[in-house]
């Protein structure tokens, strides 16, 4: 591995209690205040999903602070929340036009289901994942992002990095029903991202373009990153957790492999507080804008990664450069000492939309999730 002189050892004994004490008080002012799900702040606040889209792409991020919530104090008026709020995405149970799902229902309920043992939380998942599982094109052998199955050809044919995240929700219903065809769809998926969003020099496109009715590969392509041929950091972070559940419920070696390779490519290219510009390939850099949300999904994915890695050294690698960016988020991101209602500051949405500078509820709740992972271990989260 290049670069392991960035990794210095950092105890995070110093700081882990505050930074999670800091993240539930935060959450429990939020759940006082909010009416809809939050998803990105403006002027310190959070801007909030219209409560038609019953929760969008990311109401599961914040369902899955509560129950994280509810993991670090077992306060039980949590976990009444949780389910609350968890109750809120159940009207897109039947939703045909977004691969997102994997996130909201995996977050939603299966972490729920994890922490709590509530049988209950369970069928809502399933049914979701069958859903999700409709969404793969036998042709290209890929899971298609966005819009309906009748969509549009450039629908039909888009598959994205972020879809890698999406998995785990199949790989896990895949084992609870013992049907084999979950866990083949998912694997198939991630294998057509290996071959056509990673480039040989490890990092990757965030969009590819297939004809859905053929399956032949068009070309890569972006939606939020800088160019088809740049490398946007929140999809590499992406790949680097997506590939490690992958290799979690596969064993397949090349999943890990590529887990290695993402994260081989992004370790030269942070700078020194380890917290990524939005896209690696931006010509502004270093005056170009950060996001925080690349760097708390890096150090979960670092943190997932650790717990399925072979090689003890590797292990303890991917800590110990987890534990180093969290210190950075925490001492230099975080919102402590400020009235902003996120945890972390300075996420970027979307530079190519012009949404930059936001808190944003997934950045907090990986930054939640890898405290967790390594203040309590044996939490089964994925
Ligand atoms: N999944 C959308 C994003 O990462 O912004």
């Amino acid at each position: 591995m290049k670069n392991q002189t960035l990794s210095t050892l950092i105890n995070p004994s110093h700081w882990l209690n505050d930074a999670i004490e800091f993240s539930i008080a935060k959450t429990r002012d939020n759940l006082a205040h909010l009416s809809s799900f939050p998803e990105r702040t403006e002027n310190g606040q959070w801007i909030q999903t219209d409560p038609n889209l019953n929760g969008w792409w990311v109401g599961g991020h914040w369902v899955g602070l509560l129950w994280l919530a509810y993991a670090a104090t077992g306060d039980v008026s949590l976990t009444l929340a949780a389910r609350d709020w968890a109750n809120r995405l159940l009207p897109r149970r039947p939703e045909l036009d977004d691969h997102d799902l994997g996130f909201l229902f995996e977050l939603g309920f299966v972490l729920g289901y994890q922490l709590t043992g509530d049988e209950a939380l369970k069928q809502p998942a399933l049914l979701v994942a069958s859903i999700l599982s409709q969404r793969f094109n036998p042709r290209g052998k890929f899971i298609q992002a966005w819009g309906l199955l009748d969509a549009s050809p450039e629908l039909r044919g888009r598959t994205i990095m972020d879809t890698m995240m999406n998995l785990d929700l199949l790989f896990w219903a895949g084992k609870e029903i013992n049907d084999p065809r979950y866990v083949e769809i998912a694997s198939a998926h991630a294998h057509t991202t290996l071959k056509y969003h990673l480039r040989p020099d490890n990092s990757t496109s965030h969009a590819c373009d297939f004809n859905p009715d053929t399956g032949a590969f068009i070309k890569q392509d972006t939606h939020q990153g800088m160019s088809a041929t740049s490398c946007w950091s929140r999809g590499q972070a992406w790949g680097v957790y997506g590939f490690a559940d992958c290799y979690r419920a596969t064993g397949d070696p090349e999943f890990l492999n590529a887990s290695h390779r993402l994260i081989e490519y992004i370790w030269p290219r942070l700078p020194t507080d380890l917290i990524p510009f939005w896209d690696f390939d931006s010509p502004l850099i270093p005056n170009d804008v950060r996001d925080s949300s690349a760097a708390s999904i890096l150090a979960a994915g670092l943190l997932n990664l650790a717990s399925v890695e072979n090689d003890p050294k590797l292990a303890v690698l991917w800590r110990d450069r987890a534990v180093n960016i969290l210190d950075s988020l925490w001492k230099n991101y975080s919102s402590r000492d400020t009235k902003e209602a996120s945890l972390l500051l300075h996420g970027t949405r979307s530079k190519p939309h012009n949404m930059m500078d936001h808190g944003l509820i997934y950045g907090d709740y990986y930054f939640v999730e890898a405290l967790m992972r390594l203040s309590k271990p044996e939490l089964t989260i994925s």
